[in-house]
Order: C-alpha cells, then sequence, then structure tokens
C-alpha cells in the first residue's frame, strides 16, 4: 500500500465545522491507540523511524505541519494545514513529522498498540529490510 491524502468528511456550518474518521470508511485498520503530539518548539522535528507492523493516520487538528516519508527509494511530503485531511501511514514507512506552526496539534490514530520493538530507528537499517 501506498501513502496517501485522505479527504475526510465534513460537515460546514455557522456555528463551526465538524469531521470525523469511523474505522472501515476512512481507515484500512482496527483503531488500537490514538495519541497527540503539541507543545513542539520550533524547528523540532518528529518521528524519525518505521513502524515494521503499525499503521497509522495522521490529521493536523490545530495548525500545519509536513509529514515526510520515504519508503526507501522515493519521498513522499504531505503539508497538512487543515483538519479535513488525513494522512495514511502504510507499515514500513520512514517517517518524519516537521515544520511545525506555532500551536500546532498532531492526531495520530494506531493500529498496534504501543511496543518500542515495533520501531526501526536506524534509516540503514530499514533500507536494509526493505530489499530484503
Ligand atoms: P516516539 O514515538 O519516539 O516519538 P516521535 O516519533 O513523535 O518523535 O515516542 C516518544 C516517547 O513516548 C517514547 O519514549 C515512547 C513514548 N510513547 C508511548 O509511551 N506511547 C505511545 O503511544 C507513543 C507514540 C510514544
Amino acid at each position: 500500500m501506498n501513502p496517501v491524502l485522505i479527504d475526510l468528511p465534513k460537515f460546514l456550518d455557522r456555528r463551526g465545522n465538524l469531521s470525523f474518521i469511523e474505522e472501515d470508511s476512512q481507515l484500512p485498520f482496527k483503531i488500537r491507540r490514538v495519541y497527540w503530539i503539541y507543545d513542539v518548539p520550533g524547528g523540532e522535528l518528529r518521528g524519525g523511524h518505521a513502524f515494521r507492523e503499525t499503521e497509522e493516520m495522521i490529521v493536523a487538528l490545530s495548525g500545519s505541519f509536513d509529514v515526510v516519508l520515504h519508503d526507501g527509494v522515493r519521498e513522499y511530503r504531505f503539508y497538512l494545514n487543515r483538519s479535513y485531511y488525513g494522512v495514511f501511514v502504510p507499515k514500513m514507512m520512514w517517517r518524519m513529522l516537521e515544520n511545525f506552526s506555532t500551536n500546532s496539534l498532531a492526531l495520530i490514530i494506531a493500529s498496534t498498540y504501543y511496543d518500542e520493538d515495533d520501531y526501526i530507528r536506524d534509516f540503514e537499517e530499514f533500507k536494509k529490510l526493505k530489499t530484503q
């Protein structure tokens, strides 16, 4: 599977807008975990690893940032600045989050429970595993 930008459902309303994500319709996996990244100081990077099994959906609930993915051959870059877009990140993708704006809030929906053994934190090891 390739990374893909998903246009989430949105209800535009003069009282404010509403979007949602449901298993099965917007996600190709069962939700096991939700986490969020916030208060990122200017210039900081998050990520810099791949997951052996975990698949994710990343949404910029507030502010903006870039989701940069690498499959070992090519790079994919998604600029998220609206809360009705989600980036689906398949397993075995090197991933970085960067260029966070002030007060940005990244919501990440994951297909697994947290497990440090699922992380690949060395890019050379990641590339080797991709070509096996
Ligand atoms: P990490 O995934 O390395 O952060 P990022 O990829 O955004 O730079 O996680 C940072 C720390 O938080 C790490 O020590 C483990 C902990 N953590 C959990 O305990 N549970 C979780 O679901 C996540 C994502 C991280």
